[in-house]
């Protein structure tokens, strides 16, 4: 009889355990913890306080070459992938604005610099020059290159159709840049 009881008591207590061990992994598996983040700025401290911390992240990922994608750039194929980009830009010199700046000349361009079109105030602050190589990222992602532009383009992922894009674009110029040298 006493050991009947012990028994029942134990029982008792190892379903709890079982009961609460489910619960936990249930738990577990419903709530996902944080995985820390080690490329945090904030993580970087005081070392970072001259505002490094936001090259230091850009420098994170890969910086991926114009020059190893123009051996085998492609002007005539550039000029069927921009189309993409006419329905937004005009390409024609002269051509004003339809929904974005026209796009004439602007290898070698300084940023934000067609009169009369209302930029976002993130293009105005960034400043400098549309160099072959900043375009060729720029249309990779708008918004991770000018964070808050108002260029509501999703990006073109294809590294090489991007250089055909630039080597074309550098042909619409009354004083075409000259493109960085192939990489082998
Ligand atoms: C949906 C419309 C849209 C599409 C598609 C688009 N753009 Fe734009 N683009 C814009 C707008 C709007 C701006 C102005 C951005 C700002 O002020 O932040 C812009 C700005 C730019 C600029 C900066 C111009 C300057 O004067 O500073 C470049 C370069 C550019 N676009 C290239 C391209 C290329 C190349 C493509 C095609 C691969 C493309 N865009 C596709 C709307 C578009």
């Amino acid at each position: 009889m006493k050991s009947f009881e012990i028994n029942k008591i134990a029982g008792g207590i190892l379903g709890t355990l079982l009961f609460l061990q489910v619960v936990y992994l249930a738990s577990n598996a419903i709530f996902s913890h944080p995985v820390p983040k080690p490329m945090e700025p904030a993580s970087n401290g005081p070392a970072s306080s001259s505002g490094a911390s936001k090259p230091a992240s850009a420098a994170a990922a890969p910086a991926e070459e114009l020059a190893a994608y123009l051996g085998k750039a492609s002007v005539t194929k550039g000029e069927a992938d921009v189309k993409v980009c006419q329905m937004c830009h005009n390409l024609a010199k002269g051509g004003g604005v339809i929904l974005g700046p026209p796009l004439y000349g602007v290898v070698g361009r300084a940023r934000a610099a067609v009169p009369g079109f209302q930029y976002s105030d993130a293009m105005k602050a960034k400043g400098g020059t549309w160099t072959p190589q900043d375009i060729f990222i720029f249309i990779k992602d708008p918004q991770a290159f000018v964070p808050g532009t108002k260029m509501t383009f999703s990006g073109e992922p294809d590294a090489q159709k991007r250089a055909d894009i630039v080597a074309y674009l550098d042909t619409l110029s009354d004083h075409p840049v000259p493109l960085p040298k192939p990489a082998p």
